[in-house]
This record gives structure tokens, C-alpha cells and sequence, in this order.
């Protein structure tokens, strides 16, 4: 069985703890000895009230990640309350089927906050989900992927200083569902693994240690139309992945390691030198095994349709000719989107979007005008806003933006041949609804973005939370 990371007393974890007021039993499943708030199951169409008590010593704020709420119950960092105090959240579930987070979203404290356990699934399901049954129930796994530094005292360490923030907060050891050296005993049967990373910083890349391919039946924004089938999986900061794991015709014994796989060009090479950690980003390490516990002789099939997407496309947008861009900047000692740091209480932010449209945006790295990575990195000769240069110099960042799912409609690379972009260009799933996305140095991801039934301040910022509370954060002011 697996072994409960948190032997010692833990001084510091930060816990999300409910209970339920009222609602159907199964409204909370709470995962066995693990930090990790409850799993908290919701319908589309439900009407969700949830009360907030911070009994933190520091404020806080919650966010639901990846649920279409009014501005004012997103966790936007004004609504922080103090130590004491509480805050009640009133919502109808509009997303369709999928499987979201909640997080802390307080100005400048999100990372650590996170990092000391404040994190949990929210799983949405809805009528044309259920009518495919899908492996449910006992197999139907959430896998909350986390990575954690523990000191000499079993404690969680979050290590500060430059490095931390510059290239985001690396641990040496991996949980999943909070807990370390992650094994579950499973049937000769389908799975459904309902998978998170809920990672500060780092980024994986999925992998089964046999070399079978993984199928994909959704992503962030729910179920895809039909299954993918993909050698690996790259899965950054706050993304989401459904995977149908069949592990039918396995013998009982039989141990099956879902790994990260090796992969480069996620940081740039001076990066790479200052990611201390004995885990280095892109390494190979196994994240948990599964063992084929007992035969089972029937099990479900893939289905081949999963769900009924109609895709976003270009005419519908007000700026088909124009993408909204989203540059992303590294600076000396900042990193910045559009130019800019985040803007604590700015009441008028210079990205406005009117409400009930659909958006197309553009995604990229710009190079000018900044040191790139705080090494006074002049603006190359290359030209074009992603140079050679410049991409050597830049790192990775998974964008995430607030409000309604987006589609991914291309992605380019400035040089496909890099060996870095090579190592993980088969992992990305471009189908399907999303609302964060890895974008690798010198990639430009054009996407599109709806903006309905919601006014007011709605963040978009990178995923690698010492990034986000470093100020790599702006806001859309829908209007
Ligand atoms: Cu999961 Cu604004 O974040
Ligand atoms: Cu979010
Ligand atoms: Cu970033």
C-alpha cells in the first residue's frame, strides 16, 4: 500500500477542511491520509453555495479554476479575507462535464500557500458524460500530482531566494493525492484516471514505463470528441488530463509505473544550472505504480465518440484579422505579460474585452527590450519578436486565463528542429476545450476565447505560481 508522507507533526500545512451543509452524500469524497481538501463532486446546472473560513494566520482567498463564475466569485485577490473572517460563495454550475481546482488566489501568497496544501479537485459531471458510462466509482481514480521538498525534520520546505522564484519552486519528491511512493492495487480492467498537476512549477511528461501509448479522453475543459491516442503526455501547472488506462489481459503481480519522462528546452541552459534541485525539471523519475492486483475478465470498452463539440472558429470572432495579444516578457529579475508587472487594486486595466464576444488571441515570447532571464541579453540581430537568441534565453510558461474554456487553434514553433521542442512536441493535445496552456520557448499559440455572460475583473497570468506572485499576472476588464 502506499506510504502516508506525513509522518512527523507537521508544523506548517495549510488544509482545506469541509463539511457539508447540505447536498447529496457523495458531494465530498475525502481522499485517505492526504492533505489535499476533499474531492468535491458537482452537476452541471447545480446551484453551489460554499461558505469560506479562513482559520489561516495570513489572508486568503479561494478560486475555482477552470469554472465559468461571475467575477466576484472567481477569488480575485480584492475578495482576500483576513484571519477570522469568512466569505460566502454563491454559483451555478455552468461548465459542462470535467474535472477543475480549487487553490488560494491572495496577492503575492499563492505559491506558498499552495505549496503548504491548499489545493483540491472539483469534479463536474453532467447528463452526456454519465450517458457514456465510463469506468466510475472505485475506477475512476483522481490523481493529484504534486512535487514537495521536505528539511531534516519531515517538515514541507519551500525554498526561497532568487532561484525559486526566477525559475519557480522545484521538491525532490513526488505525491500524488498527497502522498509519496504512490501505489494502488487495481483490477485487469478500464480505468478512468482523472489526472491534475497541482504542481508549483514543474512540468511533466506523462509517460508508461512499458512504452505504451496513452489515450487521452479530455483535457482541461472536459471530454474531447473522440479519444487521442499519444506517446506521452506533457502536463504543466494547473492543466488537467483524462486518461483511459485499460489494463485488461494484465496478469495479477504485474506492476505498471506511470513516469515523467525525459525532456529538455524547458528552461534555458543558465536555467538549467541554477535548478539545484537533486530532481531536475525534465529528468526521468517515476510518479506512481499500479499493480495488477486481480483478474477480472470483462471490462468496458473505449468508446470511439466521446461528446458532442462544436469547435470556436475564426468568424466568429470580433478580431478575426487582430489577435488580442498576450506577449510574454522576461525581464530583469521580472517576468511580465503585455509589458507589464501585475497591478495590485488597478481599477482600469488596459486590457478591456466586451462581454458576450468571442476572442481570438495570439500567445507568444517578445524579445526586445528586456534582459532575458536578468542577464542583460540585448536584442538579437535575428529580428522577429522570438529570435534564435531569444529563445535560448527563455523558458517555458504555462498561460492560464480565468472565465470560460478556450480553444487552441495552432501552435508554431520558431525553429522545429530544436532539440528541446523535439523532446515534447508529440505531448500536446490541441483538441478540446482548455484554460491554461504550456507555452514552450519560441512557440506562438493563437487561441480562441469567449467572453460571455460576465462583466468585471477576470486574471489571466502563468500557471508556474512563483511566476504569478512575482507579477506575471494582468487582468481583463469585461465590460
Ligand atoms: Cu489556477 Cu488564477 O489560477
Ligand atoms: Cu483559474
Ligand atoms: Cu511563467
Amino acid at each position: 500500500g502506499a506510504v502516508p508522507i506525513l509522518t512527523g507533526q507537521q508544523t506548517r500545512v495549510f488544509q482545506y477542511r469541509a463539511k457539508l451543509l447540505k447536498g447529496p452524500d457523495n458531494t465530498l469524497v475525502t481522499l485517505p491520509d492526504s492533505y489535499l481538501g476533499p474531492l468535491i463532486q458537482l452537476q452541471r446546472g447545480q446551484k453551489v453555495r460554499i461558505h469560506l473560513q479562513n482559520a489561516l494566520p495570513e489572508a486568503s482567498v479561494t478560486h475555482w479554476h477552470g469554472l465559468h463564475v461571475p467575477a466576484e466569485m472567481d477569488g480575485h485577490p480584492v475578495y482576500a479575507i483576513n484571519p477570522g473572517e469568512s466569505l460566502v460563495y454563491e454559483f451555478e454550475v455552468l461548465n459542462r462535464a470535467g474535472l477543475h481546482i480549487y487553490h488560494p488566489h491572495p496577492h503575492e501568497a499563492t505559491a506558498t500557500q499552495v505549496y503548504y496544501g491548499l489545493a483540491g479537485a472539483i469534479r463536474v459531471s453532467d447528463a452526456e458524460e454519465t450517458a457514456l458510462e465510463l469506468p466510475s466509482g472505485a475506477y475512476e481514480l483522481p490523481i493529484v500530482i504534486q512535487d514537495r521538498a521536505f528539511d531534516a525534520d519531515n517538515q514541507l520546505a519551500y525554498g526561497h531566494g532568487m532561484h525559486a522564484s526566477m525559475m519557480g519552486n522545484y521538491g525532490d519528491r513526488i505525491l500524488v493525492n498527497g502522498r509519496a511512493d504512490y501505489q494502488l492495487d487495481v483490477d485487469s480492467r478500464a480505468y478512468r484516471l482523472r489526472i491534475m498537476n497541482g504542481s508549483n512549477a514543474r512540468i511533466y511528461k506523462l509517460g508508461w514505463d512499458d512504452g505504451t501509448p496513452i489515450t487521452v479522453l479530455g483535457v482541461d475543459g472536459g471530454l474531447l470528441a473522440a479519444p487521442e491516442v499519444k506517446p506521452y503526455l506533457m502536463l504543466a501547472p494547473g492543466e488537467r488530463l483524462d486518461v483511459w488506462a485499460d489494463f485488461s489481459g494484465r496478469n495479477p503481480g504485474t506492476l505498471l509505473t506511470l513516469r515523467s519522462l525525459a525532456f529538455s528546452g524547458a528552461l534555458p541552459s543558465m536555467g538549467m544550472m541554477m535548478n539545484h534541485s537533486s530532481l531536475p525539471l525534465g529528468s526521468d523519475f517515476p510518479i506512481m505504480t499500479f499493480k495488477i492486483a486481480r483478474k477480472i475478465d470483462d471490462s468496458p470498452k473505449l468508446p470511439k465518440q466521446l461528446a458532442s463539440l462544436t469547435p470556436l472558429t475564426l468568424n466568429q470572432c470580433s478580431n478575426p484579422n487582430q489577435p488580442r495579444p498576450i506577449a510574454i516578457s522576461e525581464g530583469h529579475m521580472a517576468m511580465l505579460l503585455n509589458g507589464h508587472a501585475y497591478e495590485y487594486n488597478n481599477p482600469l486595466p488596459t486590457e478591456r474585452i466586451p462581454v458576450n464576444t468571442i476572442q481570438l488571441m495570439e500567445i507568444f515570447h517578445e524579445h526586445g527590450g528586456h534582459g532575458g532571464m536578468g542577464m542583460g541579453r540585448r536584442h538579437g540581430s535575428g529580428g522577429g519578436r522570438h529570435g534564435r537568441m531569444g529563445m535560448m534565453m527563455s523558458m517555458a510558461h504555462p498561460i492560464h486565463l480565468h472565465g470560460q474554456q478556450f480553444q487552441i487553434i495552432s501552435r508554431s514553433i520558431e525553429d522545429a528542429d530544436d532539440a528541446g521542442y523535439a523532446s515534447v512536441r508529440d505531448g500536446f493535445i490541441e483538441s478540446g476545450l482548455k484554460d491554461t496552456v504550456l507555452v514552450m520557448p519560441g512557440e506562438t499559440v493563437r487561441i480562441i476565447k469567449p467572453f460571455q455572460d460576465f462583466k468585471g475583473l477576470f486574471m489571466y497570468h502563468c500557471h508556474n505560481l512563483e511566476h504569478e506572485d512575482m507579477g506575471m499576472m494582468r487582468e481583463f476588464l469585461i465590460e
